[in-house]
């Protein structure tokens, strides 16, 4: 019998460093909540992303963002797994407009994130954002 191919393992330590490295890199003045991504892409390569603000409040972007959207500008197109990290001990949950942006290219990734009490949180992006929305013409792919 055929088995299904096995998920890859998800290098969750290594991750979280490379988010904490790109952490190091935040644009972040007037939160002074800087934030480090880092995005598995399944060809193996990992994409870091950093919040980056503005002085028009409304114009900042969220690591996670900026990780996917420079992921995909350079032809990445299928993830396994994002790490997200932010200031020690305060906790860092992806919000639900990266939650949203993710689920558009990868559903089932893997959320690596640490709770306020420092804990290392893993849950599949479709735990995070259930019945997310997803335009009626391109359900079902
Ligand atoms: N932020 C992120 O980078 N990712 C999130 O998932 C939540 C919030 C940033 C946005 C802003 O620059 C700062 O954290 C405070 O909200």
């Amino acid at each position: 019998m055929r088995r299904a191919p096995k998920a890859p393992a998800i290098p969750a330590a290594a991750l979280m460093r490379e988010a904490a490295r790109a952490r190091s890199r935040a644009h972040a003045p007037y939160s002074r909540f800087p934030v480090g991504a880092a995005l598995l892409a399944r060809s193996g390569r990992v994409i870091q992303g950093c919040n980056v603000e503005n002085a028009s409040y409304g114009l900042g972007v969220c690591a996670e963002r900026a990780a996917i959207f420079r992921a995909l500008s350079e032809g990445e197109r299928d993830f396994v797994a994002i790490a997200v990290t932010g200031k020690p001990g305060r906790g860092a949950p992806p919000c639900g407009a990266c939650r949203q942006v993710l689920h558009e290219f990868a559903p089932k990734l893997v959320v690596l994130y640490r709770d306020r009490r420092g804990r290392l949180v893993r849950r599949r992006l479709d735990q995070l954002l259930p019945d997310a929305f997803d335009f009626p013409s391109r359900r079902g792919r």
